[in-house]
């Protein structure tokens, strides 16, 4: 046993100083000091010996492991170090030269758009609020004044829970939590941006999950002309130009009177844009909302992100935002 060990300490040494590079020096580390190695299957056959012998035994197996383990490093670090001078030679090295930038990421369109409306209203003194996102019926529709034979109750429209509560078809209903939360006192003034979830089929235009965000003013004295001044103001700062912008009255239901905003670029005599639905805060919501409405009166709008987002940057399917493609997100 003694002559075999010393044999397969001697073959070893020789695999391990004629590997050629890194990777023929890790086979022979594993053929021979591997766990299915030279080695250790030698080691297997020490119960053979007579007991005596078999403490010094081990002890040289142990050594000459310690030897080949030995040679095994310093020849990975020949390497290393022959690697290092080839780099060092070769002139296209420049020891000198900036590491290459790390890949950063960046926050996506929409949320660019996100932070700059809130940016806006915070500047207004306005609270950017949160709602959530799974409603009571009560809370998306009848405190709305949204009738139970309204078209947008269908279930076509609204994504039903088992329980009878919906996922928020739009964020209007934040508005009643701004208006609870007050408790009485105006003014309230909020922005509710958020999520919001429709049972469409998907298309260029539509998808099932998309972004709003919802306004609120309320005061004393407040009137239609101070929202059109606001919502003016904020879509000016948001695209960056003057702008003209008209007011078409339109239905719905939590508002009286209601009105679609449209915009164009200033003095361009150009096609209308369709932006944002807004109107006059509906009695009725007032005292869902627990407030006055012979004391106080308010404005609410309802603003699209993602088409302020598709407009601005030109694209040209709303279902890119929600893809998560980095094709797609690498752009912004
Ligand atoms: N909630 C409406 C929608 O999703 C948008 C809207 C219209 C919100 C008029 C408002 C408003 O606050 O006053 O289509």
């Amino acid at each position: 046993m003694k002559e075999r060990l010393a044999a397969l300490a001697e073959a070893a040494l020789a695999a391990i100083a004629g590997a050629a590079d890194p990777v023929a020096l890790d086979e022979a580390e594993k053929a021979w000091l591997g766990r299915k190695g030279e080695l250790l299957s030698l080691m297997r056959g020490i119960g053979a010996l007579p007991p005596d012998e078999r403490a010094a035994f081990g002890q040289a197996v142990n050594a000459a492991r310690a030897r080949l383990d030995e040679a095994v490093a310093a020849r990975r670090e020949a390497f290393a170090a022959a690697h290092l001078a080839a780099e060092l030679a070769d002139t296209r090295f420049d020891p000198g030269e900036p590491p290459p930038p790390r890949a950063r990421g960046h926050l996506h369109p929409l949320t660019q758009v996100r932070r700059e409306v809130e940016e806006i209203f915070l500047g207004l003194g306005f609270d950017v609020v949160d709602g959530p996102e799974v409603e009571t019926e009560a809370f998306n529709f009848d405190k709305l004044n949204i009738p139970a034979h309204h078209p947008a109750r269908d279930s076509q429209d609204t994504f039903w829970l088992e329980n009878g509560q919906v996922l928020r078809t739009h964020t209007s209903p934040v508005q009643l939590r701004g208006m609870l939360r007050a408790a009485g006192r105006p003014p309230v003034r909020l922005i509710a941006p958020g999520r919001v979830f429709r049972n469409e089929q998907p298309d260029a235009t539509h998808e099932h999950t998309f972004h709003q965000v919802e306004g609120l003013m309320i005061d004393a004295g407040v009137s239609v002309a101070d929202m059109k001044g606001v919502l003016a103001l904020m879509l000016e700062r948001l695209l960056g130009r003057a702008v003209e912008v008209r007011l078409r009255p339109h239905y719905f239901p939590f508002v009286e009177p209601g009105f679609e905003l449209d915009l164009r670029p200033a003095g361009s005599g150009g096609r209308w844009l369709e932006m944002l639905g807004c109107g006059m805060v509906h009695p009725r919501v007032l005292a869902e909302g627990g407030l006055d409405p012979a004391a106080v009166s308010g404005w609410a709008f309802g603003m699209g992100l993602d088409r302020i987002a598709l407009t601005r940057y030109a694209i040209d399917d709303l279902r890119w935002m929600m893809s998560g493609d980095l094709r797609f997100l690498q752009q912004f």
